[in-house]
């Protein structure tokens, strides 16, 4: 059977250069067996033609909110109800920004508050206008709302710049609308037997969360996840120490999304200024050495141990005990090598499933797989670090490469952290799965 056999797709289509390739992102979804619907916005026939999508899909294009015959064939309301997905692509930051203020001033964004249907937007827009607070603000909003983003990727713009901001390819576009489709929130959907209002809010309490895979995750359930995040500060002095620019949101987006899929958290922070996950129990240290003690303590039993935080790798042999007093001279710090959390607890004889992080700026995929091997870890998550447009360190978005033995690969395209780390935890499902 086709991967989208009788899903119900109503493509939403807004203005950017991107929408030529929602053309042949409607013939993917159709040669899959979906049934699509295509809703443009008047920005986006400034860039393609209506007539285009009608020729691809087979159904007419709907265009407008007032228009009396579109209303006689299929009025606004009844395409809301149809719909099993709303998908759009692209989604431009002002399409965004109004979907993040429930506005409804034409067909799309009307159809998008009328219906209950899941949405799934592929952001498409220039790097700055991406990385604006403004639609950072907005892009948090709508996923907090459980609104999807699906990208975007980065690379090189249609304005000649590069960055993170493109929409993902069509072809990617479609995998994760049928990654999307297969879990069981869409099967809770497509059931005639039950609202799709009930299905979502209340058999579904996780279906509100900012993740594609809300509880497809059913696995986590239960489980007990150790996650250290931040970073670590290792004193000179009584007022001097030496740090990292870590903030903790990777690893707090982990937690909450982990507590979400109602898996049970501890999080181990370093010295971060972010509010605790609500559901998540918190142990705050500072030094490498408290980190270490704390995880030894936190992991037996444990079921998966991820090592987000940014741990200092040297430690300041000997701490002064008095404020160290400058000199005309040089001065040297003689710096120790810290403990290795994750190494150690991966070495322990019943250890927790471990993941490890690697924030790399070059050679990202062997020095990667150099600490899973070293490490003797199940899987690793590696992000490209300290690119201009995005330094990851303190940003509020991400990029993933997830490695695992036998060659195991698989990419999460650029997002909030905190989608980043729902789709995290879909991989370590299944891997934990196929354990
Ligand atoms: O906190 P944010 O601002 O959101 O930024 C997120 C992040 C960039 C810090 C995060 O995504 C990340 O990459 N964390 C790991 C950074 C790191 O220290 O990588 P590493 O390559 O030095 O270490 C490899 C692994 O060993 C990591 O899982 C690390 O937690 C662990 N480690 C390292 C040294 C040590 N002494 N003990 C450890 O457990």
């Amino acid at each position: 059977m086709q991967a989208l056999h009788n899903k119900k797709i109503l493509l939403g289509i807004s203005g950017g250069i991107a929408s030529y390739k929602s053309a042949i992102l409607a013939r993917r979804l159709i040669d899959v067996g979906a049934d699509v619907r295509v809703v443009m916005t008047q920005g986006a026939q400034a860039f393609i033609k209506p007539l285009t999508f009608q020729a691809l899909t087979g159904n007419p294009v709907h265009t407008d909110l007032l228009d009396p015959a579109a209303e006689a064939a299929m009025g606004h309301i009844e395409l809301a109800r149809w719909a099993d997905i709303i998908l759009i692509a692209p989604a431009s930051a002002n399409l965004m920004a109004r979907l993040s203020h429930g506005f409804a001033d034409d067909l799309l964004t009307t159809l998008c508050i009328a219906s209950d249907a899941p949405i799934l937007l592929a952001p498409a827009m220039n790097r700055l206008m991406w990385s604006n607070e403004a639609t950072k603000h907005n892009s948090e909003t709508l996923i907090s709302r459980g609104i999807t983003l699906l990208g975007p990727d980065e690379g090189e713009q249609a304005c000649g710049e590069t960055g993170a901001g493109r929409m993902l390819e069509p072809e990617d576009i479609r995998d994760l609308v049928i990654k999307f489709a297969n879990s069981k929130s869409i099967t809770q959907l497509a059931n005639p037997n039950s609202t799709k209002l009930s299905a979502r809010a209340q058999d579904n309490p996780a279906a509100n969360q900012p993740s594609a895979y809300a509880d497809h995750h059913a696995s986590l359930a239960g489980l007990h996840f150790v996650i250290t995040a931040g970073p670590t500060v290792e004193p000179i002095d009584p007022v001097r120490y030496i740090t990292n620019r870590s903030s903790g949101k990777m690893g707090f987006a982990l937690a909450e999304a982990a507590v979400l899929q109602q898996a049970r958290v501890t999080l181990i922070a370093g010295p971060v200024s972010l509010p605790t996950p609500n559901g998540a129990t918190r142990i705050d240290v500072d030094t490498a050495k408290s980190m270490h003690a704390a995880a030894l303590n936190a992991v037996h039993g444990a079921d998966v141990f991820i090592s987000v935080a940014a741990v200092a790798d040297y430690r300041v042999d000997a701490i002064s005990d008095e404020k160290i007093k400058k000199s005309d001279e040089a001065m040297t710090l003689t710096l120790v090598r810290n403990p290795d959390i994750l190494a150690s607890i991966a070495a322990m004889p019943q250890r927790p499933f471990c993941v490890g992080f690697a924030a790399e700026t070059q050679h990202v995929e062997k020095y990667a797989r150099g600490k899973l091997v070293k490490k003797k870890l199940d899987l690793i998550a590696a992000n490209h670090v300290g690119q201009p447009d995005n330094p990851v360190f303190g940003s509020d978005s991400n990029s993933l490469d997830i490695y695992w033995p036998e060659e195991g690969h698989q990419h999460i395209a650029s997002a909030p952290k905190k989608q980043v780390a729902a789709e995290l935890l879909d991989i370590i499902a299944e891997r934990l799965a196929n354990r």
